[in-house]
């Protein structure tokens, strides 16, 4: 089946879908973006994604491209487009197409807009049986990671040195050795007292949508949420440990730098959390 992208007003085939090469988002990374989990057709928590892209936007002084209710129909055309059940949406706006400057092109030219998606089967069962392994590594981003901006080369940089050790995910550490959130997830552990322990919001890390939900699902459940920052020794010593995003919902981290956490197994509270979540997507979260 062939796959369609929407360009700044249309819906392409994808292999003929394409942007200008002076896009601001191409040559600067001058832009925002969106990744919004596909559920049984349906974009899930996209109340929430549209309300960090709203920030993101206001952060970066960019406009939206469209108004709010013209982009949610465009995701639901995309997702009927692509005949998409379970994946994701891909929505990135960037400052437009103008000559190359640094400083911002003049008033007039308008954002650009490109949403692409992809079909994803779910998690696999062995990953959540086994759990996945995570590496620390020094966090080299910039000071206001909380704008979830398509300048990613920190995070690919640390994925990819992730994937070369055989790990699924980076933990980035911050000048004291506390860890932020992981390459393109937030970071969690469970600790011996039933604190389910997350980093508190803040420049250092992207406000997780799915971070969100769970700290939300945690607290409704009568559960022990605590935001506050944790080191990797802490990790080690915890009873669990575990990772949110949009695609991966919350899952197992049973290896940090080559050493078991708790007794080297997906842990029950993940578990409980990650029914918590799927109940709520299938209720239409
Ligand atoms: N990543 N931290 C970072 C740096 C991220 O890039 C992401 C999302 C998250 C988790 O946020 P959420 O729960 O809203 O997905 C945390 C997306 C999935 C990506 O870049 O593909």
């Amino acid at each position: 089946m062939s796959r369609y992208a929407y360009v700044n007003g249309q819906y392409l085939p994808l292999s003929v879908a394409g942007v200008h090469v002076e896009d601001r988002g191409y040559q600067f990374a001058d832009g925002v973006y969106e990744v919004v989990a596909v559920a049984n057709g349906h974009a899930i928590d996209e109340e929430a994604h549209l309300a960090r892209l709203d920030y993101s936007l206001k952060e970066m002084s960019l406009a939206w491209p469209v108004s709010k209710a013209a982009l949610k129909h465009i995701l639901k055309r995309m997702v009927a487009l692509n005949r998409l059940t379970n994946g994701l949406l891909y929505l990135q706006i960037t400052r437009g197409v103008s000559r190359r400057d640094h400083g911002f092109p003049k008033p007039g030219v308008p954002p650009a807009l490109v949403v692409t998606a992809k079909n994803m089967k779910p998690v696999s069962p062995e990953l959540l049986e086994k759990g996945v392994a995570v590496v620390t590594m020094p966090d080299l981003r910039w000071k206001r990671c909380d704008i979830k901006s398509v300048s990613l080369l920190p995070n690919i940089l640390a994925k990819q040195a992730a994937k070369d050790m055989g790990a699924y995910e980076a933990w980035l550490l911050d000048d004291k050795g506390y860890v932020t959130e992981g390459s393109s997830t937030n970071a969690w552990i469970v600790t011996d007292k039933g604190e389910i322990v997350t980093r508190p919001l803040g420049a250092p890390i992207l406000a997780g949508v799915t971070r969100r939900a769970i700290l939300a699902l945690a607290k409704e459940a009568g559960l022990k949420p605590v935001e506050r920052p944790f080191k990797p020794a802490e990790a080690l010593k915890a009873k669990e440990a575990f990772l949110t995003s949009a695609t991966s919902w919350a899952l197992p981290i049973t290896r940090i730098d080559g050493k078991p956490v708790g007794d080297g197994k997906p842990g029950p509270m993940t578990l409980r959390l990650r029914a918590l979540y799927a109940q709520a997507v299938e209720k239409g979260l």
